[in-house]
């Protein structure tokens, strides 16, 4: 069971250098251990290895493997532990087929039954492909594919190699796989940062197709082995958005680009039409994105005045949803890969709810399944910490409000607020020198600072592995003040709106038990800097619009708490940036 990336080529040039860079654009998807292997007149040599590209590639040499074909993969894995066996890709018993794999093939174990007798080199579902492509090779590796397809369960993304011919045959059902066409050369990758730097000619296949890649041809069948001619569509963004481009991490960059992609997400095209006034809109997400979904039933509430059930998609498609044809179904996701979040919304389409997608990345699944799609104007967001994606999906939210209602608020105000809070960033650094060795925090806010608060002790828990957690304010006195102490500072998200009253009498009571209270505030309130132990100033605006700003100093915070605890800051442990498994 596997989040991964996978890349591929197949040209004049040498493929282990072209892959290497491949697989590092491609990292974020997963990073527990690395594989390539290249095709070349000695037939497929193969080179794995434990850990990330960086710290595998030295010693692995990736660069000098021989040939101008190959196949390579980054993993982030739950069958079997990060270790050389694990790592793909993995070869066919005679060595001849090699695969990369992305996903899940829930049928693996009946498979190898199937294979009873075969010598299964590592603890993965994945190695069963190689296995079955080998058993139904009768000199096609595309007929061998789709004989394998058919036997497969799960999800895929699959790149194979052969040492009889110089092809790549690739398949997908479930996975993102993306085919970038060159001249004289074809890339693979589970996304066009595999290869946008060289071409921006793109094919994604559907699910069930396969693809059989030569250096000067590409060729797309269906599951019967039918060809098909595939759409070619332009990648939209360059190689620079995908690069860091002078700041120490993706996370910072991706911060400050905040107020861009602000500007671009209020004036992108918002292509959303219901023919009647929905009933109830069910927002339904994951992590992030489900904390933008929660600001976003705040304003579709006090703005439509339609009903708004916000839930978790991992408990939605197990809570008996009652969601129906008057209904709709919101589903909000960075990726567009979350498979919790496209399970929810497959069970919503199933109950007759008419479905829209909040989406960054195009083509991706959930952007193809759901009956209308906005996509949010983000760009491709690198760093496993979301924080550009939520700045554009809170955007896209609060036009569905103004679509709703017909109320609009000045969303074009934003960009240039957001600018003055990123001018702040050292300040913000030197307050994180005062607090990056405590162990918990404590994160308060109401209304429409309630999701902020929770996705500011998202932000530093998941960077910086200091326990965070985000409360109601009202709900500290129900429990979490017992937490209060001088060791445990509580971040209070503080604007000056219509709760400012009862945010100040939530601080004193953090103040009066000894706890310390960073304050997000309105610039020049005294009455907080007066009393909060350190504050975040953020300009002021509309009740409505404080998210957009008063979220960003908590992502600083927790970038800058990390950086200096040393974390790794764009890939935390145990974590990946598209969650494609349960
Ligand atoms: O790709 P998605 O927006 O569907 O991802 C949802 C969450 O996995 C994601 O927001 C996650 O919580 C981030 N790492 C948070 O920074």
């Amino acid at each position: 069971m596997k989040m991964c990336g996978i890349a591929g080529y197949t040209g004049k040039r040498k493929a282990g250098e072209l892959l290497l860079k491949s697989i590092r654009n491609l990292e974020y998807r997963g990073y527990d251990s690395v594989g390539m292997c290249t095709l070349s007149g000695q037939g497929i040599e193969v080179r794995k290895g434990k850990g990330k590209v960086s710290e595998a590639a030295p010693e692995l040499e990736f660069s000098s493997l021989p040939g101008t074909t190959g196949i390579a993969h980054t993993r982030w894995g739950t069958h079997g532990v990060p270790s050389e066996k694990n790592a793909h890709p993995h070869l066919s018993p005679s060595g001849k087929i090699a695969i990369a794999h992305n996903g899940i093939i829930e049928n693996y174990l009946q498979l190898k039954e199937e294979l009873r007798g075969a010598d299964f080199r590592s603890d993965t579902d994945s190695e069963v492909i190689a296995h079955l492509l080998e058993k139904n090779y009768s000199g096609s590796l595309r007929d061998a594919m789709l004989k394998t397809m058919k036997m497969l369960n799960g999800t895929y993304a699959v790149c194979a190699i052969c040492a009889d011919s110089g092809k790549i045959v690739v398949a997908r059902n479930g996975s993102p796989l993306a085919i970038g066409l060159g001249v004289g050369e074809n890339f693979i990758g589970s996304d066009v940062s595999a290869f946008v730097e060289h071409t921006k000619k793109v094919v994604y296949l559907e699910d069930f197709e396969i693809a059989v890649l030569g250096e000067d041809s590409v060729e797309v069948f269906d599951r019967e082995g039918r060809q098909v001619s595939p759409e070619v569509k332009k990648i939209d963004w360059s190689v620079e958005c995908a690069q860091k481009q002078g700041y120490k991490h993706f996370m910072l960059k991706e911060i400050h680009e905040q107020p861009r992609v602000v500007r671009e997400s209020v004036s992108a095209p918002f292509d959303f039409e219901m023919e009647t006034r929905p009933e109830r809109i069910f927002v339904v997400a994951c992590g992030t994105a489900a904390y933008a979904g929660l600001t976003g039933k705040y304003i579709l509430e006090k703005q439509a005045g339609i009903p708004v059930e916000v839930a978790p998609a991992s408990e939605f498609r197990y809570s008996n949803p009652v969601i129906g044809e008057k209904d709709l179904f919101v589903a909000i996701s960075q990726s567009g890969e979350t498979a919790d979040t496209l399970a929810a919304l497959r069970l919503a389409k199933q109950k007759g709810a008419k479905t829209l997608g909040i989406i960054n990345v195009r083509e991706s699944t959930i952007a193809r399944e759901v009956d209308s799609v906005v996509y949010t104007a983000a760009g491709p967001e690198i760093g496993v910490a979301s924080t550009k994606a939520f700045l554009s999906q809170l955007v896209a939210l609060y036009r569905l409000s103004s679509k709703l209602s017909g109320k609009e608020l000045p969303l074009s105000s934003l960009p240039g607020k957001i600018e003055q809070v990123l001018l702040r960033s050292k300040s913000i650094r030197e307050t994180a020198k005062k607090y990056f060795r405590v162990y918990n925090f404590l994160y308060m806010g109401r209304n429409f600072n309630f999701p902020v608060a929770m996705e500011g002790a998202l932000k530093l828990k998941e960077i910086s592995y200091i326990h965070a957690e985000g409360y109601a304010s009202g709900e500290m006195k129900h429990g979490p003040l017992a937490l209060v102490c001088d060791e445990v500072p509580t971040v209070a998200i503080s604007p000056r709106d219509s709760v400012y009253p009862k945010m100040v009498s939530n601080i004193q009571e953090i103040l009066a038990r000894n706890g310390k209270v960073l304050a997000v505030a309105t610039e020049g309130d005294r009455e907080i800097s007066g009393q909060a132990t350190d504050v975040f100033e953020v300009p002021e605006t509309e009740e409505e619009l404080y998210p957009f700003l008063t979220v960003v100093p908590l992502q600083l915070f927790a970038y800058h708490v990390a950086d200096l605890r040393d974390c790794d800051v764009d890939k935390p442990r145990n974590l990946a940036k598209s969650v494609t498994v349960e």
